[in-house]
């Protein structure tokens, strides 16, 4: 029989890894959902079209798309990213403005597979479109800033730039290409091949050999008008209301071509530096109107789940949910009893399990103590001749006492209540 593997930068998420993603999720949904964003489900596979304004000069569009042909002669890709077919689903549902949008799951990009970097991977992403009032900006960043604490993260960084309009930003990459094309001789060789396509781009390279041309190239700042200023300057201003403390980088690009004016990053402290953007995002002001739409501005970020956890791991915080059960179920008379009662308890909001396959009552009991349940309660055929289930406490003490099998989900229901009213509440 052949082996089958997943395929590289692809994983298999067993628990705890799996509900500690899912408990992020859940993390990420509440502060967001609190601020007013509605839940949008966009497919995982969208026309390649979709995705062009992400850059023809970008790694993501021109080597890392899982494109193909489908059987209609569609050229179609699974998302390397999630902002582009929310804007696409605005374009298509036209929702009222502002319209603010969150969503999670995975995306695709064919990179070459390390920690923190795979080709598979899960975003939570939050998008507004429909104002380009700098506290919306503001909003979305603190987002951001803030879900971080709540996760317990303290060595995050939170960098920030303005690129201007369009035009501006045109300007930029032209003031940019007459620098590099002049210092071309001391630039790498993949860094010479970027800057014919895009000098912007060549700001990204974090290879050593570039470090002082890029030191030293014109900053975006000066390709700033009045209107993009003022507006970087709100920005701002509403971060230091909020005592958000961030770092101006002028040489802060993004990996995609579709911003304009903010854009932001949040670099995790402890991370190895070409993996530790935990998440970013700005504003893409032509995006909905290059797909289709009306001339609508957005602003949005997406944060980076697996590497988010990984920073959660080297900073010894946000672990897995603890999702012991409640109770065990222990039978060793056969039958339906087990099944019934799990059933019951189960409708009742409660966690209950139990073994399978007729095992001896050892090895049932074994099973109980590594379920991390509150109670064992067990069938055993001395006690059921009476009408009766021994019911045992598996933390502290011990103690066990029978119980009369009339009305046991709810003699069970209420003791575990006072149970967990004296030990403070579980993860449910
Ligand atoms: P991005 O910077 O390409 O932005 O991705 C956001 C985050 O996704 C990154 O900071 C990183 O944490 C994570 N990420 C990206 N690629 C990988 C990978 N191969 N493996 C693991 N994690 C990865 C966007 O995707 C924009 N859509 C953000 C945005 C939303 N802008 C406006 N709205």
């Amino acid at each position: 029989m052949p082996e089958f593997r997943t395929s590289p930068g692809f994983r298999d998420l067993l628990h705890p890894a799996s509900s500690r993603q899912r408990a992020f999720v859940d993390a990420f949904a509440s502060i967001v959902e609190a601020a007013g964003f509605e839940l949008v489900v966009p497919p995982l596979l969208e026309d390649v079209g979709v995705f062009r304004r992400l850059g023809e000069a970008t790694d993501v569009v021109t080597k890392e798309m899982y494109d193909f042909v489908d059987k209609g002669d569609r050229h179609v890709v699974l998302r390397p990213e999630q902002t582009a077919g929310v804007c696409r689903a605005f374009v298509e549902h036209r929702p009222a403005v502002p319209w603010k949008a969150w969503c999670f799951g995975p995306n695709f990009r064919y990179e070459r597979p390390q920690r923190g970097r795979y080709r598979q991977f899960e975003q939570v992403d939050v998008e507004v479109l429909g104002t380009d009032d700098p506290q919306a900006d503001v909003e979305v960043i603190a987002l951001g800033w803030r879900f971080f604490a709540a996760l317990g993260l303290s060595q995050v960084r939170l960098l920030v730039n303005s690129l201007g309009t369009s035009d501006e930003r045109l300007a930029h990459m032209e003031s940019l290409r007459t620098y590099f094309e002049g210092r071309a001789g001391e630039l790498s060789e993949q860094s010479r091949a970027t800057l014919a396509r895009n000098p912007l781009r060549v700001l990204d390279s974090k290879r050593a050999e570039d470090e002082a041309v890029i030191a030293a190239a014109p900053p975006v700042s000066e390709s700033l008008g009045d209107e993009s200023s003022a507006h970087f300057a709100a920005v701002l201003a509403g971060l230091d209301a909020l005592g958000i403390p961030y770092d101006v980088d002028d040489r802060l690009v993004r990996g995609l071509d579709y911003y304009v004016r903010t854009t932001f990053e949040y670099a995790g402290g402890t991370l190895e530096s070409a993996q530790n953007a935990l998440g970013g995002g700005g504003r893409y002001d032509g995006l909905v109107e290059d797909l289709g739409g009306p001339s609508t501005p957005g602003i949005g970020l997406a944060l980076g789940v697996d590497r988010t956890l990984l920073a959660c791991d080297d900073e010894g915080v946000f672990p897995a949910p603890i999702r012991a059960a409640d109770v065990f179920v222990v039978d060793v008379t056969g039958g339906t009893n087990a099944t019934s009662l799990t059933d019951e308890l189960r409708q009742l909001g409660y966690r209950a399990e139990r073994a399978y396959d007729g095992r001896s009552m050892r090895s049932q009991m074994k099973a109980a103590d590594r379920s991390g349940a509150e109670l064992a309660v067990i069938y055993a055929p001395d006690e059921l001749a009476d009408g009766s289930v021994v019911v045992r406490r598996l933390r502290d003490d011990g103690e066990q006492f029978t119980v009369p099998i009339d009305g046991l989900a709810t003699t069970l229901a209420e003791h575990l209540d006072s149970l967990i009213s004296n030990t403070g509440p579980k993860t449910r």
